[in-house]
């Protein structure tokens, strides 16, 4: 073990005192944490400053932090003295998801999986996402008010069935679409995780039992697939995630079992969807409540200038933290935080929503404004939709991929009108969803429409107003 860093100050308690919090009831903080995650941690942000602890049955001492020196020590340094705080998803991902392995052996793993997701590998894709996002927009019917968060959904698992299985089968996809959308129900996610705080699956438990049996049935539909790919005559010349997992090797030349290929197609599946299609759905409630920001996407995209555009998926995923936690840790060794020093039997929780809502940070920071992100680079650590360090987010690239095609195509293909007032932020499983369903009116976009059509009422005053033939 190596040595204490020296007491930040001397005003530091003893080696297991925690940092203040809530002295409510553990199932007290249980009730508002699940029911009402922004308010309760905006309120213990203000009372107990950067660091605070939350208490919850059946749950080690939780320490929330948004301190940045704090975040940069857990995301750098040696990787070997620290844990990730995944056993949660351990039921549902399976024992051998990257999320769960332990420090040497994920490492190994990430090595071999970084190939598929690097930058250059996902722009290959881009012409079938691209496709994808289209021809699901076809189909929002102008003149209406539509709910986004449930096509940006089914698109985005399409994307990522297709780019992950690789071979195109219907079937195999519409049924293991069909399980994976049945966990996207807050009831499902309750089932999943639970009953088991410590991620061992609680059979005794009435309503987990199914949740369980589909969980079984998608990996026996996934480990076929792995052994049809294992004896493909093209598996040399496939260029899908799943393909080139098969073929990975590590430093000493051993391959990945059936077992650790069919829980990472699990996590890459459940990470790589539900995740972007949130933000995809606040995407459409943020343009439709700022006009000014689509008449730019429009004249700079149209003039070749794709950097407002990408400042625009940055802004959008610090102005709603699609996971508002972007890493939970346990350190192996005494851990220095503000005033404390944290021991092992701690989990650390890295607060990406609060350092998002920092105003020294980011002037106004409720404001949606692509701007701030055209002049200076962002800080690593004050900028963390994707968390950081050893976990960082594996399919960011291809995240910020989809995000960017997905308003690429909006802007273009669609005029967007606020249908409810800007959504609220409401708690769904580790995301933050927009509290509307992403619920915005849908109009042909200008150029569209006046090509189309020189008597056409375009509906902006939506739900009432129809879009004539
Ligand atoms: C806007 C979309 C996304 C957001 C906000 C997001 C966010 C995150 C965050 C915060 C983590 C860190 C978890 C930790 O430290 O324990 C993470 C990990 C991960 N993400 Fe994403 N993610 C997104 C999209 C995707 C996509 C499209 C994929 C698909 C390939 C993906 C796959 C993963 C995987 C496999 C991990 C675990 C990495 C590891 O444990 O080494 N994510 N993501």
């Amino acid at each position: 073990m190596t040595q204490l860093a020296p007491a930040p100050t001397e005003t530091i308690r003893s080696a297991t005192s925690l940092p203040p919090g809530p002295k409510w009831p553990g199932p007290v903080q249980t009730v508002w944490y699940t029911f009402a995650q922004p308010s309760f941690f905006a309120a213990s942000r203000a009372r107990y400053g950067l660091t605070w602890t939350m208490r919850l049955p059946n749950f080690p001492p939780a320490v929330v932090t948004r301190d940045r020196d704090a975040i940069r020590r857990l995301f750098t340094g040696d990787p070997l003295v620290r844990r990730h705080g995944n056993d949660l998803f351990r039921s549902a991902f399976g024992e051998r998801s990257v999320l769960l392995l332990e420090p040497a052996e994920h490492l190994d793993r990430r090595r071999m999986e970084l190939p598929p997701f690097h930058g250059q590998a996902v722009r290959s894709y881009s012409e079938r996402i691209r496709q994808l996002i289209t021809t699901e927009l076809e189909t929002w019917p102008p003149g209406r008010v539509v709910a986004t968060h449930p096509p940006a959904r089914a698109v985005t698992l399409e994307i990522i069935l297709e780019l992950v299985l690789g071979v195109r089968d219907p079937e195999l996809q519409a049924e293991l679409a069909a399980i994976f959308d049945s966990f996207n129900t807050p009831l499902s996610k309750l089932a999943l995780f639970l009953p088991t705080t410590l991620g061992r699956r609680a059979w005794w438990n009435p309503i987990s039992k199914p949740a369980y049996a589909r969980v079984d049935r998608m990996r026996g539909l996934l480990s076929a697939h792995i052994a049809r790919t294992r004896t493909d005559p093209l598996l040399g010349k496939r260029d899908d995630v799943l393909a080139m997992l098969v073929r990975a090797r590590d430093q000493d030349g051993h391959g990945l079992s059936d077992i650790d290929l069919r829980d990472e197609l699990v996590t890459l599946v459940a990470a790589g969807h539900e995740t972007t299609a949130t933000a995809m759905a606040w995407a459409c409630d943020l343009l439709a409540h700022h006009p000014a920001v689509v008449t730019r996407l429009r004249e700079t995209l149209a003039a070749g200038e794709r950097e407002y555009l990408k400042a625009t998926v940055k802004e959008l995923l610090r102005v709603r933290t699609i996971v508002y936690v972007a890493a939970t840790r346990q350190m192996l060794e005494p851990f220095p935080i503000g005033d404390w020093i944290l021991g092992p039997d701690v989990l650390i929780l890295v607060d990406a929503q609060g350092v998002h809502a920092d105003p020294e940070l980011y002037p106004e920071p409720q404001a949606f404004r692509p701007e701030r992100f055209l002049a200076a680079p962002s800080d690593s650590y004050a900028y963390i939709p994707f968390g950081g360090g050893a976990h960082r987010c594996l399919g960011a690239a291809l995240a910020t991929l989809e995000l960017e095609l997905f308003i690429e195509a909006l802007v273009d293909h669609v005029e967007l009108a606020p249908a409810r007032p800007l959504a609220r932020p409401v708690r769904r499983g580790v995301t933050l969803a927009p509290s509307t369903h992403g619920l915005v009116g849908i109009a042909r976009a200008p150029q569209r429409a006046v090509a189309s059509s020189q008597n056409r009422t375009v509906g902006t005053a939506l739900g009432s107003e129809t879009t004539k033939p």
